[in-house]
């Protein structure tokens, strides 16, 4: 089938080469013409696993364009995947996702499928059809059709989903739909047909669900500091219940990213708008922003004073593996650090360019492009994300690179019994001195 993907964000490539290894014929469209030129020469933008491979594979049979008129004309389904931000009351700003509906109603010339992919708030389709069908001569049909691509592990999550959610009024419309995805029909992956209204809630219930959790654990973690329990073997009792399930029950410094805060904030906003109760919501939301201030104020209970310390920070992005530093505990974390008049000596690679991005200037900040160089002579360290580096990291390793052996770790990434040695100190578990 000739599909059109619109938008070249990381929801947008990921959807262009998975659609042409499924044999479709994809022209894949963005304005931002550096970002296209880039993909014509098959640079992958991310760092995002799998995906580079795949665009040599199949990026050749991809029309990349940045001209309207080329990408939107000769094809008469559209994918949307550009970015919905939310703004500071939590109601999403959907400009770019119309400027794109604009686009298609001027350049389309026939009867179209759009399929909506950026996360837009429950409703949206409906108006979708309506805005599309007062304004063009041809008829549009709707589809919605939410992903549930995690960042670092995107390529595989959309080949092999835990399920395909499809909002679609008409008949038509599902039967395009069963045709683009017939390859996950094949492999027995879930297909649930439904209204787009329930796609759309389906989207946000499963984030704010997810999110839920890590809240949830996040407070018995702190619970657990005060009564003397330990949150890692609280978290395994609960989820070998497979009611409960064991993912997403890691204690930590609390959730961050493009997609958990900003969703939330658009549930919250969207409860509210329906005059409906919304203090799930909110409370995950309170607690996750708690999480922060609990962390800083550890630190700074076993360290009276930050001033003129330098202070080692294990990971600026959202998670490890991931680039993305917008949302990130990490910033009003280094922060706090930096308001109290500490150094910083911060160690994430992969997450450099959007650092400088988001906080271009940031005095007493700098950043190492190795870990042991960032780690030397500091007065103590944080971690701050779950990079698989860390991970690895032994209490020599701290020993020998900092002044004193002092950890405090925000991603519980250690068993406490390998951190023997170290002053240690994690999210609800007891600390080791
Ligand atoms: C999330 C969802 O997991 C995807 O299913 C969804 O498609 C995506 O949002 C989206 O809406 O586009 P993502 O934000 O990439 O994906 O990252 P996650 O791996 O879910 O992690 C989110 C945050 O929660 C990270 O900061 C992570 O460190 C934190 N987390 C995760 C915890 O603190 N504890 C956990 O047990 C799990």
């Amino acid at each position: 089938m000739n599909i059109t993907v619109i938008g070249m964000g990381y929801i947008g490539i990921v959807n262009a080469v998975v659609l042409q290894l499924y044999g479709h014929n994809v022209i894949a469209y963005d304005i931002n013409k550096d970002k296209i030129e880039l993909l014509k020469q098959g640079i992958a933008l991310t760092d995002e696993p799998k995906l580079q491979d795949l665009l040599g594979e199949v990026g050749k049979s991809i029309r990349f364009t940045s001209n309207a008129y080329d990408a939107l004309t000769p094809n008469s389904i559209y994918v949307i995947a550009v970015d919905t931000p939310t703004s500071k009351s939590g109601s999403p700003d959907l400009s770019h996702f119309y400027n794109v509906l604009d686009e298609i109603i001027k350049y389309a010339k026939d009867d179209s499928y759009i399929i909506i992919r950026s996360t837009v708030p429950p409703l949206t389709n409906s108006k979708v059809r309506e805005y599309l069908n007062s304004r063009s001569e041809y008829k549009f049909s709707v589809l919605t059709i939410p992903e549930f691509l995690t960042q670092s592990t995107a390529i595989m999550d959309e080949l092999n989903p835990s399920r395909v959610v499809i909002g679609a009024v008409d008949k038509s419309a599902r039967e395009l739909a069963k045709k683009i995805y017939a390859d996950y029909a094949k492999r027995n992956i879930p297909i649930v047909y439904t209204t787009p209204e329930n796609a759309e809630l389906i989207k946000y219930a499963s984030n704010n669900f997810l999110s839920m959790k890590i809240s949830f654990i996040n407070s018995f973690a702190q619970l657990c500091e005060k009564v003397g329990g330990n949150i890692d073997e609280v978290a395994y009792g609960v989820g070998l219940d497979p009611r409960i399930g064991k993912e997403f029950l890691k204690a930590g410094i609390g959730y961050g990213g493009l997609c958990f805060p900003s969703d939330n904030k658009t549930l919250s906003w969207f409860f509210k708008e329906n005059d409906t109760p919304d203090d799930l919501v909110e409370a995950t939301i309170n607690i996750n922003d708690s999480q922060i201030q609990y962390f800083v104020d550890k630190v700074l209970s076993k360290v009276k004073s930050l001033n003129n310390l330098h202070i080692a920070v294990l990971g600026l992005a959202f998670k490890g593996g991931a680039e993305e530093v917008r949302n990130s505990p990490s910033i009003p974390i280094i922060k706090a650090f930096t308001d109290k008049g500490a150094f910083v000596h911060a160690y994430d690679p992969l997450a450099i360019d959007s650092f400088h991005q988001a906080m271009p200037r940031m005095a007493r900040v700098r950043l190492f492009d190795y870990l042991f160089d960032a780690m030397k002579d500091c007065d103590f360290a944080v971690i701050l994300n779950d990079s698989e580096e860390f991970q690895n990291l032994t209490p020599q390793d701290f020993k020998n690179h900092l002044k004193k052996p002092i950890v405090f770790d925000g991603r519980n990434l250690y068993p406490l019994d390998a951190m023997k040695g170290i002053e240690y100190y994690s999210i609800g578990r007891p600390q080791l001195k």
